[in-house]
C-alpha cells in the first residue's frame, strides 16, 4: 500500500508529509520512504494556530473555520508532496492534523472525570479533494480505553528499532521532547515511553519575544550566553519533571504561562543568558531522564534522536556530552534511513495502514490504556 502520512507538531511550525510503501502487518510491517517534505504554515495561520492553542477564549466559529481550513493545506501539502515525489496514486492517508488542547490526566467536570484531547483539520475535506480515505484523529481512542492519548509514536519506534542483543533509547525533539526506550530483545510491553518535557517549545517562545525570530537558529544565540544556574535550578523543581510516567505534556505545561514564570525568574539577565538556560532546560531535563534509565534498566547502547530539535548545535552538544558520560552512542534516526524531520509523519502513516487493517497502534505501556486499541476515525470517499 502507498500510504501518507502528516503531521504538525506542537511546535506550530507547519506540516510534515511522508509517503510510504508499507507491507506487512502489526509489528513486522516493512517500510519504503518514498518521499517526505516540510511545509512551513503561512505566518498568518501560524498565529491563528497559536491563537486557538494558547486562547482562553477562542470563538468557537474561529476554532471550526481553523479545522476545515487546516483540511484545505493538508490536501495541498500531500498533493505537493506527491508531485515532487512522482507518485501518482495514495492508497491511504493518516493525519494527526494539529493538536489545540490536549489533557491526558482526567479532571472532574460537571460531574465526571474527564481526560481529553482535540486535533483538528478536518479528514472529510482531505478525502474529499484528494479521493483517497483518510484516517485522523489517533487519539481519543486510546484516552476512551484510559490511555492518556500519548505518546503515539512508541508504535513506530518499537516496529522500527527494536533489537534482539541491542536496548535503544529513542528521542524526538520537538515543541516536546519525548523518549522511547526499548530494551534489547524486549516485548512490546517492556517499552517505556513518555514526554520528557520541553524540546524546543520554551526556547522558541523566548527567542519570539526576544528576539522577534521564530527559532534560535542551529542554538546560535545559546552558544554565546551562560547558564543562569539559580533559574535552572528553580525551574528543574517543576513537578512535571518529578512525576513518574506515563506522562504527556503539552502548551499547557509548557506554553506561555510557564514562559512568563521563566522570564520573571531571569530577572534582568542578558538575553543570550536566558536562551542559554531555556536550552539548559531541556538538556538537563532531559539529562536526568536518561541516567535514570541507564540506571536503573541498563543495558541501553544507542540513543538515537529526530526532530527539528537536532538543528540546534547547542542542544545537541549537552545531549552528546550526557549520552557519552553515560555509555550512549548519540545517533540520529537519519542513520537508520529516517530523515529525523520526517519521522512523526511516517509514524502516523503506519497508524493510519493498522486502522486501515483494524489493528491496534497505541502501546498500553506508553499511554496507560486498559488495551490496545484500533485507532482513529475513517474518511471513505
Ligand atoms: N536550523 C534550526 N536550528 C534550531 N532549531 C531548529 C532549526 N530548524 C528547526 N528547529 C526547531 O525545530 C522546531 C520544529 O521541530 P518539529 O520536529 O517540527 O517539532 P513539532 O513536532 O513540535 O512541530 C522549530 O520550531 C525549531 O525550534
Ligand atoms: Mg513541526
Amino acid at each position: 500500500m502507498i500510504v501518507a502520512g502528516v503531521m504538525s507538531g506542537t511546535s506550530a511550525d507547519g506540516i510534515d508529509v511522508a509517503l510510504l510503501r508499507i507491507l506487512g502487518r502489526g509489528f513486522n510491517l516493512r517500510l519504503q520512504l518514498l518521499a517526505h517534505e516540510h511545509f512551513n504554515y503561512p505566518k498568518a495561520v501560524r498565529e491563528a494556530v497559536l491563537q486557538a492553542m494558547n486562547s482562553m477564549q477562542a470563538s468557537v466559529a474561529d476554532l471550526s473555520r481553523l479545522n476545515f481550513l487546516l483540511g484545505e493545506l493538508y490536501a495541498g501539502a500531500i498533493q505537493n508532496t506527491c508531485q515532487r515525489g512522482g507518485i501518482e496514486k495514495l492508497d491511504l492517508i493518516g493525519c494527526h492534523g494539529q493538536t489545540i488542547y490536549h489533557q491526558g490526566d482526567p479532571s472532574a467536570h460537571l460531574g465526571k472525570n474527564i481526560a481529553c484531547t482535540w486535533q483538528t483539520g478536518e479528514g472529510a475535506i482531505i478525502a474529499e479533494r484528494l479521493r483517497v480515505p483518510v484516517v485522523s484523529d489517533f487519539r481519543p481512542a486510546d484516552m476512551a480505553a484510559g490511555g492518556k492519548g500519548a505518546p503515539l509514536v512508541p508504535f513506530l519506534d518499537y516496529v522500527l528499532f527494536r533489537d534482539r542483543r541491542v536496548g535503544r533509547i529513542v528521542q524526538n525533539l520537538g515543541g516536546i521532547a519525548n523518549l522511547t526506550a526499548i530494551p534489547a530483545n524486549a516485548k512490546p510491553e517492556d517499552v517505556i515511553a513518555f514526554d520528557t518535557g520541553p524540546g524546543n517549545m520554551v526556547i522558541d517562545q523566548l527567542t519570539q519575544l526576544l528576539y522577534k525570530r521564530p527559532y534560535d537558529r542551529n542554538g546560535n544565540i545559546a552558544a554565546t550566553g551562560h547558564i543562569l544556574e539559580p533559574v535552572l535550578e528553580e525551574t528543574l523543581r517543576n513537578p512535571f519533571f518529578r512525576r513518574r510516567p506515563p506522562k504527556t505534556a503539552g502548551r499547557e505545561e509548557f506554553g506561555r504561562e510557564f514562559v512568563k514564570q521563566f522570564l520573571k525568574r531571569c530577572g534582568k539577565a542578558a538575553k543570550p543568558d536566558i536562551i542559554a538556560t531555556a536550552t539548559a532546560l531541556t538538556g538537563i531535563s532531559i539529562a536526568g531522564v536518561l541516567k535514570n534509565l541507564v540506571r536503573t534498566k541498563g543495558a541501553y547502547r544507542d540513543y538515537i534522536v529526530s526532530g527539528g530539535g537536532v538543528f540546534n548545535q547547542s542542544l545537541m552538544s549537552m545531549l552528546e556530552t550526557t549520552a557519552s558520560a553515560i555509555g550512549l552512542t548519540l545517533r540520529h534516526t537519519d542513520d537508520f534511513g529516517i530523515p529525523s524531520q520526517a519521522k512523526e509523519a511516517v509514524a502516523f502513516a503506519v497508524l493510519a495502514y493498522q486502522t486501515w487493517h483494524r489493528q491496534p497502534s497505541n502501546i498500553p505501556t506508553a499511554t496507560g490504556a486498559n488495551r490496545a486499541a484500533v485507532l482513529g476515525k475513517i474518511s471513505y470517499v
